[in-house]
């Protein structure tokens, strides 16, 4: 009895680290889509269109965000981290190199990018 009872505790137990860990997936999609559309955070939307959002600013030139939960989480990383490795022209600030946006923040944007279908 004692037996099923520490079973029945683990069972509980490892159903609730499952659903905290979908929990915190879902805060980082959250806390990703807020530093995109805030300006004083990304301001991502100032220059591209994604999910259906339209960009904020006149005269913005990135091209519409799509497809990007196709993208490995590296290369996204990278991107928003410094723009320039994938094209040296681009008009993309790099938020990372820049300091703008710090590793926990890009992996938050990083996560939000891979719900844009
Ligand atoms: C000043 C305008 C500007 C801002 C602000 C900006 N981008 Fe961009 N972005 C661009 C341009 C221009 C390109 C296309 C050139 C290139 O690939 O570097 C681009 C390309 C991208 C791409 C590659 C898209 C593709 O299909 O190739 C991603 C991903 C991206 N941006 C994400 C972001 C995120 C995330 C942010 C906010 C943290 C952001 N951008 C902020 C201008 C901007």
């Amino acid at each position: 009895m004692q037996f099923a009872k520490s079973l029945l505790a683990g069972v509980v137990l490892c159903g609730m680290v499952a659903v905290s860990a979908t929990a915190s997936e879902a805060d980082l999609v959250k806390k990703g889509e807020k530093i995109f559309n805030t300006k004083k955070l990304g301001n991502c939307l100032a220059c591209h269109d994604a999910n259906g959002k339209k960009i904020n600013s006149p005269g913005s030139f990135g091209p519409k965000l799509q497809y990007l939960s196709a993208w490995p989480e590296k290369a996204l990383y990278d991107k928003v981290y410094n723009p320039y490795t994938t094209n040296p022209i681009s008009a993309m600030p790099p938020f990372g190199l820049n300091g703008w946006l710090d590793d926990e923040q890009i992996k938050a944007v990083v996560a939000y990018l891979k719900t844009i279908k």
